[in-house]
């Protein structure tokens, strides 16, 4: 079933939300912090909640005067916030990556970004400088004794889970060759085989794109010989055309992968007057499929994958995928066309109503047919979102994700939403009007049994404070259980990840 969309009356722009406060976040970070307390202004911090959150984001949007085309180009910040027993303490640190080193020494933009941002000099001084900058600001997951900044062109940036110093560019153990693409969307496995596992993926992009399914122990398992990091499944799946996967789903067979129909024409990148995201565009008449990789840990291993044509449009995130009744179910945030921003705008400025909402669909794919149906779940817009982790692959009830605060149309994220599957149900915190939340993070209680019992760990830009507070919500109903007070004042941020455990010194 789709929902028909219906007419509304909305206020322009301009007095639906605080364009400065929304803005005022897109600043450079300028300190870095060790284990400083949090204050709680509000509520209290569960004793229950042990662990580390981490995220990641762009941290440096500004050198010598000259400010990022588009934050996505900022150099990657690893902001962690660790809990132990009702008490909160913050760290952060950039990732010393080389571009950031040397753009440090030299105090402006040495690279050019893959999002538009071109160095000083205009299209002479850009034109042919075709050279990546890694700038590991995307994701942030704990795999063995390392914490891996993920940015997904190239290999991932080993940091010190406690310190959080930089060790540098990791190939995993010889897993990677040089330069390797490796995806910045780690899949964790709660334990569809066994062990949990991180299950994960790499682009080769051409005239056929080359997928490297890759799926990695969570765990040390002395009686196998299996340590933490070890790789246990690879493999290379190849495909006619270019291929742009930001992210993928996981079942316990499948590994599911949304090739959106688009074109890359890279000539005003080589040319220097766009970046090379800029260089994406929707095919017109092209034909999205999906792609369905066999896990060589699941009942399919070793068999070819399937191709099923999909719905037309754009995807970035997965929320879900699971297993039913012979078909193949997938949540994504489906976007009526490729969002990019013009060479000519300044993002800080950018018409929300010109740029497609995201918003939740179903596609159930029946495995023995090919055939796939698409269903609109709601008609709010949406980023973000995430199941209970424990339910990673399965058939969840519940997924939390950030919405705008209007119901219809693209808008800022200022607000948390769960819905229920079962019912349709949903239930909404706010920010608003001054607050404008970055990605939630779902973390269960230890020992809990029903699937919304934990917290809702959010990052809240506070636009009245111009800093950074962590929200935590109840899972079940959203209500507040606290509000601490970040001393950061973090930009708009990405992807983060909970790691549950003692707290390291
Ligand atoms: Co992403």
């Amino acid at each position: 079933m789709v929902v028909a969309r219906s007419t509304v009356t909305v206020a322009s722009a301009p007095t639906r939300f605080n364009r400065a406060d929304w803005a005022s976040a897109f600043r450079n970070v300028e300190q870095e912090l060790s284990q400083v307390p949090v204050r709680v202004a509000s509520g209290t911090v569960p004793v229950e909640l042990e662990g580390c959150l981490y995220r990641n984001g762009p941290g440096r949007l500004e050198r010598g005067g000259q400010s990022v085309h588009h934050p996505f180009d900022g150099d990657g910040m690893i902001t962690a916030v660790q809990f132990a027993a009702g008490e909160a303490r913050c760290s952060n640190r950039f990732v010393r990556t080389e571009g950031w080193e040397a753009e440090e020494q030299a105090g402006r933009f040495l690279y050019r970004g893959v999002f538009g941002t071109q160095k000083p000099g205009g299209a002479m001084a850009n034109a042919f400088d075709l050279r990546l900058k890694n700038i590991a600001n995307t994701h942030v997951v704990r795999l063995g004794d390392q914490l891996l900044a993920l940015w997904e062109a190239a290999e991932p940036h080993a940091l010190d889970p406690a310190s959080l110093e930089t060790r540098g560019l990791s190939r995993l153990d010889g897993v990677l060759s040089k330069g390797e693409a490796f995806s910045a969307h780690p899949r964790f496995d709660p334990g569809h085989h066994g062990s949990p596992r991180m299950v994960t993926f790499g682009v080769k992009t051409g005239p056929r794109s080359t997928i490297r399914l890759m799926e990695f122990a969570t765990e040390d398992d002395a009686a196998a010989g299996i340590r933490a990091g070890d790789l246990l499944c690879d493999r290379r799946d190849s495909f006619n055309g270019f291929a742009f996967l930001h992210d993928f789903a996981i079942t316990p067979n499948w590994a599911v992968f949304l090739q959106n129909a688009v074109a890359f024409n890279p000539l005003p990148f080589v040319m220097g007057q766009k970046g090379a995201a800029q260089c994406l565009a929707s095919k017109p008449g092209g034909q999205a499929m999906f792609w369905l990789v066999p896990r060589d840990s699941g009942a399919h291993a070793g068999e070819e994958p399937r191709l099923v044509p999909a719905p037309e449009g754009f995807v970035f995130h997965h929320v879900n995928a699971w297993e039913e009744n012979g078909a193949l179910v997938i949540d994504s945030i489906h976007y009526s066309d490729f969002p990019s921003i013009g060479p000519d705008v300044d993002f800080r400025a950018v018409d929300f109503d010109s740029i497609p909402e995201g918003l939740l669909k179903r596609c159930s794919i029946d495995l023995a047919s090919g055939q796939c149906s698409t269903e609109l779940l709601g008609e709010r817009c949406c980023e973000f979102a995430m199941v209970n982790p424990a339910e990673q692959g399965l058939k969840a009830r519940y997924a939390w994700m950030a919405v705008a605060e209007r119901e219809q149309g693209n808008d800022p994220l200022q607000a948390i939403q769960k819905r229920d599957a079962q019912t349709g149900a949903t239930r909404v915190w706010s920010a608003a009007p001054r607050g404008f939340v970055s990605e939630p993070i779902v973390v269960a209680r230890l020992g809990g049994t029903a699937e919304d019992d934990g917290w809702v760990l959010v990052p809240v830009w506070n636009g009245a404070r111009e800093a950074t507070d962590l929200v935590i919500l109840r899972a079940d109903d959203l209500s507040e259980q606290a509000v601490l007070e970040l001393p950061l004042a973090i930009p708009h941020g990405l992807h983060g990840s909970w790691v549950a455990g003692p707290v390291m010194v």
